[in-house]
């Protein structure tokens, strides 16, 4: 079955009517519904499934590890995302995995199909959950202690999902399993538009990360205060999406978004006593982005004096800028014949196992430019391609 067929299978799962697109956020019914559809799928191939310690799903084909060649993606979606990031990697894997063996290709290694947890952060709101936690990245503690927007811990979602919430944590034996990581994703800007290629393997991904701003005023009356009697949390808060579009528009290869912003307690007729703002920023260098963040805090608190409010800042997530394994990327190239290279400024489980294991990507070019919204688009085409080339890359390594 081709990648575009899989994928149509689940075209209609976790449609999100009131946003629009996909919203399929781990553990609920729609990832739910993924996961048993990637469980069967996966053993029509003759993948044997396990679900590991974190929630990520592996299909093996082989005896699990040691060194396996690992590549695979994430079934989730941001909230209102498009159809492609995530479950084009996981597809494509499936239909690659179909084609080897269709070849009578036996691999001189195991290999895998993942599927990680929580790759977007859409639910608990840390981006790349199963691959930081399988890695030992990110604290099990404070995973368990995470909460979504319902107030549901990591540790009481996880649990009813069949996990045992106290095993949780970075996972030696899943980690040693993997010998190199693959991953292929739908491009999520203009970059192989640009380029006029299908297909480009992944160069770098720049630093990123998310920060909260809590800022506490005064509730009130939207009638009966008086313009000057006012601590309106509102007011840094606007600043703070101003001031990160003005700071950013000044950085070289800077960009800072406010994409949520949640007051309490959230009443036309009431000034807000408190509201949360998350930023997420991202520079090309490490100390570029630190400065950047220094720089839009810096306004966000001058700001919050200002109107008479408090803010607390919090960093959420950090990832650093990484760039992928040279010799598995020149090895990749040489696979497919030198397509472009490409430096992406989403953030991958990719480059979360990058720090451990030789880990590389493969793009597949998105026409629509477009990606974290309903537009997202790949050609049945370049699906196919990028496919193939997955493929062609897989065999190669696993002689
Ligand atoms: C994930 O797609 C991210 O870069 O936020
Ligand atoms: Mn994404
Ligand atoms: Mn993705």
């Amino acid at each position: 079955m081709s990648t575009v067929s899989l994928l149509s299978e689940i075209a209609d799962v976790g449609r999100d009517q009131r946003r629009g697109g996909y919203s399929r956020h781990v553990f609920d019914a729609a990832e739910g519904e993924l996961r048993a559809w990637f469980v069967e799928q996966a053993q029509r191939r003759g993948l044997d499934v396990e679900t590991d310690r974190n929630g990520n799903l592996w299909g093996w084909w082989g005896t699990p590890g040691p060194k396996a060649l690992v590549t695979g993606s994430h079934l989730d979606s941001v909230p209102g995302g498009g159809a492609f990031d995530g479950p084009l990697g996981v597809a494509s894997a499936l239909a690659a995995v179909e084609t080897l063996r269709a070849q009578g290709f036996q691999p001189a290694k195991p290999l895998a199909v993942v599927v990680f947890a929580e790759e977007e952060g859409g639910r608990f709101g840390m981006p790349c959950l199963g691959s930081r936690l399988l890695t030992g990245s990110f604290d099990a503690d404070r995973a368990r202690a995470l909460r979504d927007p319902d107030g549901v811990t990591l540790a009481q979602a996880a649990a009813r999902a069949g996990l045992d919430p106290r095993r949780l944590g970075r996972d030696d034996v899943a980690l040693s399993r993997i010998g190199t990581f693959l991953e292929l994703h739908v491009e999520q800007g203009r970059g192989l538009i640009d380029l006029g290629s299908p297909v480009a393997v992944g160069s770098t991904v720049i630093a990123h990360g998310r920060w909260r701003f809590s800022f506490r005023g005064q509730g009130n009356h939207a009638g009966a205060t008086l313009m000057t009697d006012r601590h309106d949390p509102m007011l840094p808060a606007a600043s703070l999406v101003a001031a990160a579009r003005r700071i950013a528009s000044g950085v070289a290869g800077a960009r800072a978004t406010v994409g949520r912003i949640v007051p309490r307690p959230g009443g036309t007729n009431v000034i807000a006593s408190a509201v949360d703002v998350w930023l997420d920023a991202r520079v090309p260098g490490d100390e570029h982005t630190r400065a950047l963040v220094e720089e839009i805090t810096a306004a966000a608190r001058h700001a919050a004096a200002e109107e008479g409010c408090e803010v607390t800042v919090t960093e959420e997530s950090y990832s650093g800028a990484m760039a992928f394994d040279p010799g598995l990327t020149a090895t990749m190239s040489g696979v497919l014949g030198a397509p472009p290279r490409l430096a992406t400024g989403a953030g991958h489980d990719a480059a979360i196992l990058a720090e451990h294991v030789p880990a590389g990507m493969l793009y597949v070019r998105n026409p629509a430019g477009i990606s974290h919204a309903p537009e997202e688009f790949a050609e049945d085409g370049d699906v196919e391609q990028g496919t193939e080339a997955l493929a062609n890359v897989l065999k190669a390594l696993s002689k």
